[in-house]
């Protein structure tokens, strides 16, 4: 499909994106994703405020031998902003689920970081049969219990931060600079401040950290499948540690109990935004688990 009616007017920077960008008719409008490599396969699965553009550089290094996917929640980056559309990660779950059926991937290693876990769970706990294995990372897939989620989700879901986030596009200027533990330069930084340049466009930001609370339901019943379906997949945690939200020690041992078998990489200097601190460390637990057999 060639560029969509209707998607936001940001185009990439070549050399910091060398990617050509697809679209697919999503049953709410067209999802951008990228697909590139040829070989064993890795769905790359993002979180709040981002988009395709934070597996960059994760995506050169697994080179030409892995096929790529990495999409677009509608809402992000250069997916279309649908009308009537939740922005709730169920929704989003299913439209990457109709990517995947579409694309008929099979043998399928999900990486997810942040929202992208709980979303990536969601699709492989209902087709665990086209799962390979998980790489999670910074990340989580059960009710948030834990007092900083429940008061980060209060904090931002407030109407003066709402306000924030919609009319200063808050979760990309502030709190995702301030939680990059690498200095990330200016063009690189314009790629999250600029696919997101009017109120209305930020929607799908604005609404997650208010998912964090209000999904309890859809996350509770995710924990449960996730544990009927997908407890014996080779899996990989690898965790920032300099993450206020996610990085905790109590989080990387409820991991460790929910998949006893993954290999856990804990990074003291890295934060909630892995690929952009250490893009390294998730390359490797991804080629860890494509070098496993499929199913142990
Ligand atoms: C968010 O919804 O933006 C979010 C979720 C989990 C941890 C941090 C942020």
């Amino acid at each position: 499909m060639e560029r969509p009616e209707g998607i936001v007017d940001f185009t990439p920077d070549k050399n910091l994106f060398p990617f050509e960008s697809r679209w697919f008719d999503s049953s709410v409008g067209p999802v951008h994703y990228i697909d590139e490599g040829d070989g064993a396969v890795v769905l790359l699965m993002h979180g709040n405020p981002d988009w395709s553009f934070l597996y960059r550089e994760i995506i050169t290094a697994l080179g030409p031998d892995v096929r790529c996917i990495a999409p677009d929640y509608p809402g992000f980056g250069l997916s279309v902003h649908p009308d009537g559309y939740g922005y709730m990660p169920a929704e989003h779950a299913d439209v990457v689920l109709e990517l995947v059926e579409h694309l008929d991937l099979n043998d399928v290693v999900v990486m997810g970081q942040d929202w992208g876990g709980p979303i990536g769970l969601d699709i492989a706990s209902r087709v665990p049969d086209r799962i390979r294995g998980l790489v999670m990372a910074n990340t989580w897939f059960w009710p948030a219990d834990d007092r900083t989620m429940k008061v980060f989700s209060k904090l931002m879901g407030s109407r003066p931060v709402q306000a924030l986030i919609m009319k200063r596009n808050f979760f990309v200027t502030v709190v995702m600079k301030r939680s990059l533990q690498t200095k990330v330069s200016p063009d690189v930084f314009a790629h999250y401040t600029e696919v997101l340049p009017t109120p209305e466009s930020r929607r799908g930001a604005a609404v997650f950290p208010i998912a964090i609370t209000a999904a309890r339901p859809w996350l509770t019943e995710l924990e449960k499948r996730v544990a009927q379906t997908l407890r014996g997949k080779p899996a990989a945690l690898v965790f920032g540690k300099k993450d206020f939200a996610l990085g905790s020690d109590a989080t990387v041992a409820r991991w460790r109990r929910e998949f006893p078998e993954a290999s856990v990489v804990e990074i003291p200097d890295a934060g909630h935004f892995i690929q952009e601190d250490n893009p390294e460390a998730c390359v490797t637990a991804i080629r860890e688990i494509l070098s496993l057999p499929a199913e142990t």
